[in-house]
């Protein structure tokens, strides 16, 4: 276990904001983790990658961080094609991919290069390209941060939705993921009907998993900024959920509208609104609308977390005065 103190959070968030943490915990295993537990007062705070967080300013508390590994096959269904792999929650989402892909297990391709870490695709319900994590997620183990005790949450008591679930609601900062159990497949189909994949993948007579990785990573790096090179937290809206009349309203005016139909309404992608708007490539003051996706905000260079926050607003207001729908940040404010 590594505890410091006055800690420098940049390399702990893809946003790159110069901000530090009273007191760092970085643990290794369960058993770390719950030895440290009665020692915990005041804030804290359970991080993952960092990819989808704003530091608003310097934590005062304590930020935890799990650097538990371990990628194992605990059962494999031949006849049926599943296999049951438990990872820890302080693995690279990515590396864990590449290990599926390299495996031969489908289910996860889709989601190739998200940033982050295996704990927080529980947390946050990462998707991307037709797929969601909550679709291959079959139980999260946890660590109740108040007492210690260990808790088996099945799928169905995670309450995933588009970009959420109960630990970003009702039971949010209670619990730490040790472990996420995933059921891929020997035999799972390829998901290509998003955007352009098949476009991407050209014809072509047989098709693996690690084809559509391949795909999704170009189309990633075509599309979306490298954190390394310009600090960013991937997408920072999410995309509204509009009334079917609220649609038509809005499809009268501009009839190329992409959009998806959802239980509950129709969902409009706010990266085509923000751009609607005007915002794509533009900036105010270092922070910037990204020039090839226009739902990312990045950090041109030393922008304070008021240049990215004003941005975030300016752009609220002007896709609410022009569509009047209200668009919300998916990045998480510390
Ligand atoms: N669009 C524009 N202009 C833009 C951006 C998008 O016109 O500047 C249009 C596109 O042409 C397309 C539609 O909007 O018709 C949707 O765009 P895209 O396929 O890029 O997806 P998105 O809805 O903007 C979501 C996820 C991404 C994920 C992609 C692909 C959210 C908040 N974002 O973006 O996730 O990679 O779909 O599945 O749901 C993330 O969460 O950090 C993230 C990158």
């Amino acid at each position: 276990m590594n505890i410091y103190s006055d800690y420098d959070l940049k390399k702990h968030n893809t946003f790159g904001m110069d901000v530090k943490a009273s007191t760092f915990i970085e643990y290794n295993s369960v058993d770390e983790l719950k030895s440290i537990i009665p020692t915990l007062g005041g804030n804290v705070l359970h991080i993952g990658g960092g990819s989808n967080l704003l530091f608003k300013g310097d934590f005062e508390g304590t930020i935890l961080h799990s650097a538990i590994k371990g990628i194992d096959i605990v059962e494999h269904d031949d006849k049926e094609g599943k296999v049951t792999v438990r990872v820890g929650a302080g693995e690279v989402w990515d590396d864990f991919v590449a290990w599926a892909v390299e495996h031969g297990l489908g289910g996860v391709e889709n989601l190739s290069l998200i940033p982050g870490e295996v704990g927080a695709s529980a947390v946050q319900n990462i998707g991307a390209y037709g797929v969601e994590a909550k679709d291959v997620i079959s139980t999260v183990e946890t660590i109740n941060l108040k007492t210690g005790e260990a808790r088996i949450f099945t799928n169905e008591e995670c309450s995933y939705a588009y970009r959420q679930s109960i630990f970003k609601n009702e039971l949010k900062g209670m619990y730490a993921v040790t472990h996420v159990v995933y059921t891929l497949s020997t035999k799972a189909e390829l998901k290509l009907e998003y955007g352009n994949i098949k476009a991407v993948l050209g014809e072509r007579d047989s098709l693996t998993y690690a084809d559509v990785r391949q795909a999704i990573i170009d189309i990633r790096n075509a599309k979306l900024p490298d954190p390394k090179v310009l600090g960013n937290a991937g997408s920072f809206f999410m995309n509204p959920v509009v009334s079917r009349d609220k649609f038509l309203s809005i499809q009268k005016d501009y009839p190329q509208m992409p959009f998806y139909e959802v239980e509950g309404g129709v969902k409009i992608p706010a990266g085509w609104m923000i751009d609607q708007c005007g915002w794509k490539g533009k900036s105010l003051g270092r922070a910037a609308v990204h020039d090839k996706q226009a739902l990312v905000l990045v950090n041109l260079g030393g922008a304070t977390s008021d240049e990215i926050v004003a941005l975030c607003e300016t752009i609220c207001r002007d896709v609410k005065a022009k569509f009047d729908v209200d668009i919300h940040p998916e990045v998480n404010f510390i």
